[in-house]
């Protein structure tokens, strides 16, 4: 006892004479892993000597404001509503502080990384060395493992929590290599199953709606025109990873589905990202690759020519974790959040120069890809799957696109309030908060999607006909599979674990939390009342006509309801750029401001993770949001603003 007490007494007295890392004594916990990882299994000590490439995240200036700032440009209320900010201002408002920099760069230095190893990313917003695993335990006071990876049999290196000086916080965001594992593709959000339709070959006015949703149905359903107009600057942009669009499909789509005649040589702008390729003439038809791609083409396409569409393909696709992030996509678009030399969260996001063989030789794309006012992502990630801080940052690159005037929509997925698998299509839940949250087949708690969970994008869910007739109007998409109910299609909908309720859903969320409680305890999803409510609008995600590989399908998913909203929002767009007007930028404020330009879906919920889910009611709900479009009203609303 004696002799503890005086080796205790002996270390203090070493450290405090020992200065010049006398800060490290005040070490805080800055990032801890939550919970077991799926799929990974923890090793033994990772060698002292082992070399890593370690990333320091900055943290940005002026994020406290970002709420404040988005709002100022896109809350129809504010005296700027429209005023959308350049990119040099976003990029000069939130560059990492001087101070910040030094602050990261003072303290590496203290604790023996030489200011000669740091360098700095294109934006000043990373500092990189390369630190021996020693070095860096060290440095973040932890362990390092070697973790295998249960199918591959990989090993990565990884801790489960690190500390930062309580001096050095507040300048850091989050370093890397640490607790990331996942190497999360975003996956696309389509029902796997399409039903062929051989009898049907073309036009079959209103009648066949039920069956097989034509651009027509959807003009009468959404009482929409065919465009008019192709404003210069006003395409539409569509991201796909790895659904590659085959280009016969489109003129066949067009010459059979269409009443208003668009050329056959009509095919998108395309943007190759970090080695995206067009039609892979190879591709599998098990998989349906190419199937996503066929469906978000064909029917923007109908909706908003003579517009243009932009394809935006991320990735080469040679191996599955070549794919690409959303932070892959980001980088094409914004140099200033590139990282160092490509691969923003080694083990999240994948590495360019592509080591794979066969892969993209190029260099991780930084800027110069053009941004579009209207982007559509059928595709999206599990938020218990990623690090907190990595969403977070990308969070607030979407909302740095809004405040340049873009609208981001993404899909709301299709598993109800349960999530699907990476690898396969099984239905994930939580497990229980005390276990961790992360994804197991048989949790029984909701598991929300990411980005969709980010307050600055709109989120968009599913619906389908109540009848025969499209005068019957919309409920909740609802396709349970009796052989497997982990095929079940519901539209995607919650509560985000992460992010905090934005004001502009605040009213309409509390309607519903507080008019029509869901009976779920706080284990079973977030019903704290404070966390961002998804999605915030729908439209039509059932049989979906496509044409894929010269034969007639109706497809379902999310996934068709989101290019379907972005394409009304670009003709909208269209009406107030004819105006004289701008087109709108970040669209919920707005559209929570006017739910009057919805048709309320009131029938039909989402189950899921053992559970009937949440279930649609008057006014917003976490399954079909404000509703579908109801164009002459929304039109209303986009000329009647700034
Ligand atoms: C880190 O090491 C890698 C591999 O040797 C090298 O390519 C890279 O340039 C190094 N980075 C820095 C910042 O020294
Ligand atoms: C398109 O229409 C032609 C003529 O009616 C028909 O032969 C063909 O099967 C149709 N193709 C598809 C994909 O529906
Ligand atoms: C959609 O298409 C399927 C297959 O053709 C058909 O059986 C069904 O009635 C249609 N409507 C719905 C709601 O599934
Ligand atoms: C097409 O033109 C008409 C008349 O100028 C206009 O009212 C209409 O809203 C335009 N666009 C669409 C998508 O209907
Ligand atoms: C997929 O390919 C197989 C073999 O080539 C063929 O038999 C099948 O009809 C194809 N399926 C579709 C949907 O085209
Ligand atoms: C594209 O085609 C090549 C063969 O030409 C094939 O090796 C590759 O796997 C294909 N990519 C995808 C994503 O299907
Ligand atoms: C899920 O539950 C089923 C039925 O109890 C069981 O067979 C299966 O192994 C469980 N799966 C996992 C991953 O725990
Ligand atoms: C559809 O419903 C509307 C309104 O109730 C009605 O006027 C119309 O005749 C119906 N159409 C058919 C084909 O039954
Ligand atoms: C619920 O959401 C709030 C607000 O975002 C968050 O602070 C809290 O941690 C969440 N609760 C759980 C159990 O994840």
């Amino acid at each position: 006892m004696r002799s503890s007490i005086l080796l205790i007494a002996a270390t203090c007295f070493a450290a405090s004479f020992s200065a010049p890392t006398a800060d490290n004594h005040n070490f805080v916990l800055h990032e801890k892993r939550d919970g077991a990882h799926h799929q990974w299994t923890k090793r033994t000590r990772a060698h002292p000597d082992e070399i890593l490439p370690v990333r320091i995240g900055l943290i940005q200036s002026n994020l406290h404001k970002a709420e404040e700032y988005i709002l100022d440009v896109s809350d129809p209320s504010s005296p700027n509503f429209g005023r959308h900010w350049s990119a040099e201002k976003v990029a000069n408002t939130f560059a990492p502080a001087k101070k910040t920099h030094d602050g990261v760069a003072e303290w590496l230095v203290k604790s023996g990384i030489d200011a000669t190893r740091h360098t700095y990313s294109t934006g000043r917003n990373w500092i990189q060395f390369n630190g021996t695993v020693a070095e860096t335990e060290q440095l973040f006071n932890t362990e390092y493992h070697y973790y295998e990876h249960d199918l591959s049999g990989g090993y990565r290196i990884a801790c489960d929590e690190y500390h930062l000086p309580q001096s050095v916080r507040e300048y850091v965001d989050f370093a890397m290599p640490t607790i990331q594992l996942e190497g999360m593709r975003p996956i696309r959000n389509l029902l796997p199953k399409i039903a062929a339709k051989s009898s049907q070959t073309g036009l079959t006015g209103l009648a066949n709606c039920y069956d097989l949703i034509t651009i027509e149905c959807l003009r009468a359903l959404y009482q929409f025109g065919p465009g008019n107009t192709s404003a210069a600057g006003n395409e539409m942009g569509i991201g796909e990873w790895a659904d590659f669009l085959y280009l016969p499909d489109l003129p066949l789509f067009f010459a059979n589905y269409t009443t208003q005649p668009i050329p056959s040589n009509t095919v998108p702008e395309f943007i190759s990202i970090d080695g995206g390729q067009t039609a892979n003439l190879t591709y599998d038809n098990e998989t349906g690759s190419g199937v996503e791609s066929a469906l978000d083409f064909q029917t923007s396409y109908s909706i908003i020519y003579p517009q243009k569409l932009r394809l935006y393909q991320v990735g080469d696709g040679v191996n599955i974790d070549s794919v690409g992030t959303f932070n892959i996509f980001l980088d094409a678009l914004d140099a200033s959040y590139c990282t160092y030399l490509g691969g923003d969260a080694p083990y999240v996001d994948p590495e360019y120069p592509d080591p794979n063989e066969g892969g993209y030789e190029g260099p991780l794309q930084c800027g110069g890809a053009p941004i579009s006012n209207v982007f559509s992502f059928s595709y999206n990630q599990i938020e218990a799957a990623l690090p907190v801080s990595y969403q977070v940052r990308q969070c607030h690159e979407w909302m740095k696109l809004g405040l340049q005037g873009v609208s981001v929509l993404f899909a709301a997925g299709d598993s109800g309030v349960a999530n699907r698998y990476n690898a396969g299509y099984e239905n994930s839940c939580l497990t229980s908060p005390d276990v961790g949250p992360y994804v197991d087949v048989n949790g029984t708690r909701f598991s929300p999607s990411f980005p969709t969970n980010c307050p600055w994008i709109t989120a968009v869910g599913a619906t389908f006909l109540k009848g025969e007739n499209i005068s019957d109007g919309e409920v909740a998409v609802a396709l349970p599979d009796s052989d497997d109910p982990k095929n079940d299609y519901y539209s995607g909908g919650g509560f985000s674990n992460v992010f905090a309720l934005p004001s502009y859903q605040s009213a309409a969320v509390t309607n519903y939390l507080t008019k029509y409680p869901p009976h779920y305890p706080s284990h079973i999803y977030n019903n704290s009342g404070t966390s961002r409510a998804y999605p915030d609008v729908s439209a039509i995600g059932l049989n979906v006509t496509i044409v894929y590989l010269g034969k007639t399908f109706g497809v379902g998913g999310t996934s068709a309801s989101t290019p379907i909203f972005a394409s009304i929002v670009t003709l909208l767009n269209e009406e107030r750029i004819a105006a004289g007007k701008g087109p709108i930028c970040f669209l919920n404020p707005m559209l929570y401001a006017h739910p009057e330009a919805f048709n309320d879906i009131t029938v039909g919920g989402n189950p899921g993770c053992g559970s009937a889910g949440f279930k649609c009611q008057p006014g917003w709900d976490p399954v079909t949001g404000l509703g579908t479009p109801n164009y002459p009203k929304l039109k209303e609303v986009f000329l009647s603003l700034p």
